[in-house]
């Protein structure tokens, strides 16, 4: 072991929105895909839940699952409803859009935490601080638009996080 060169502590990110079955666990699957690119996929826990539970236990979205294969991304895990325990157990908490992230708050709220709220797309080059649409009631076209906005905003999300480690 190189003691000069210490592992950094693990980061943790967890991604919501409302139904856990379509948005984050696609943001979950691409900032995975993207951290194993690096080669950092020991160095970062990462998660998607939803604040609502409808969906609970259910797999991703058909169509959520089919934009992400077309890009080389597998997504995996089930729905589950986001706990008041997320928000202490992961540093970063990242809402897909604005009810998600007052729902998050007030939550935090309720629980007295602290946790960091962001809204992924503050992280987007593109489009900081929109958000990421709901695209359970359109057509395939809304999954890609989401993809795409997606992509780019876990890239800058990553980048935040790796640029932050290096500094600190
Ligand atoms: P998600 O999409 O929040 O991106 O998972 C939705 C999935 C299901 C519903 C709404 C949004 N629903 O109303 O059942």
């Amino acid at each position: 072991m190189d003691d000069s060169n210490p592992r950094p502590p693990q980061r943790s990110v967890l991604f919501v929105c409302l139904g856990n079955i379509c948005r984050s666990p696609l943001a979950e699957g691409v900032f995975r895909h993207l951290v194993e690119e690096r080669g950092r996929d020991g160095d970062f826990l990462v998660d998607s839940a939803g604040t609502g539970a409808w969906h609970v236990g259910e797999p991703p979205d058909r169509r959520s699952e089919e934009v992400a294969a077309r890009h080389g991304v597998e997504l995996n895990g089930r729905a589950r409803k986001v706990l008041p325990e997320d928000l202490e157990r992961f540093e970063l908490v990242i809402a897909m859009d604005r009810d998600n992230l007052e729902d998050l708050e007030a939550l935090a709220v309720r629980h007295g935490s602290r946790a960091r709220l962001h809204l992924l797309r503050e992280f987007d080059p593109d489009g900081t601080g929109d958000e990421v649409p709901d695209p359970y009631y359109g057509g395939a076209t809304g999954f890609e638009t989401v993809y795409e906005m997606v992509r780019r905003s876990c890239n800058g999300l990553l980048e935040a996080i790796l640029d932050s480690s290096e500094g600190s």
